[in-house]
């Protein structure tokens, strides 16, 4: 990701999420040191994007979507595989991050690519409000 594909990846994030990300919120994240952010491209336009905080050789998947046009294609699982692959290289062993408990479609993704739930965060989203899975892939 660089700031030129930041308008169109909050566009995104705004059509999918109830409290989107602000651009700002993306710019300030992926030009911090210690993140790794990533698009997919469909003919030079975002398809899809991930994020991912480190903190030693832990890692916190922030952000992962992929513009409704474009799924069922492969996109998401692809840029969940490569932000895993980048973070590996930078020392990362153990990836978490938290899903809605109803996001019956992320979950699948996040499981075929062996992630697993370890827990659960009470009441942790709003709009609607509902539990997190906290999900965790280890020894990458
Ligand atoms: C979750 C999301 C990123 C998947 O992106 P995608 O590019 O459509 O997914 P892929 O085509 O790479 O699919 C990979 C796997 O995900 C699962 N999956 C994807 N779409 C699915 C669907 N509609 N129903 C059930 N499983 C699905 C399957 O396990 C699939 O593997 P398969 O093709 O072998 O069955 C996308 O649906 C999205 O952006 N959702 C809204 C945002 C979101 O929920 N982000 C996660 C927040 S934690």
């Amino acid at each position: 990701m660089t700031v030129d594909d930041i308008a169109q990846v909050a566009e995104i994030e705004r059509q999918i999420f109830s409290i989107p990300w602000s651009e700002k919120a993306f710019r300030d994240s992926m030009e911090s040191d210690n993140t790794i952010y990533i698009v997919a491209k469909e003919n030079d336009n975002v398809a899809g994007y991930a994020g991912m905080y480190l903190s030693f050789e832990e890692g916190n998947i922030t952000n992962v979507a992929v513009n409704p046009l474009s799924r069922r294609k492969g996109i998401g699982e692809k840029i969940v595989r490569d932000i895993l692959n980048r973070a590996y290289e930078k020392g990362v062993r153990d990836v978490f991050l938290e899903v809605r408990e109803t996001n019956s479609v992320a979950i699948a993704l996040y499981e075929k690519i062996g992630f697993k739930e370890e827990g659960i965060r009470k009441n942790f989203y709003d709009k609607p409000r509902e539990n997190a899975l906290i999900m965790w892939k280890h020894n990458l």
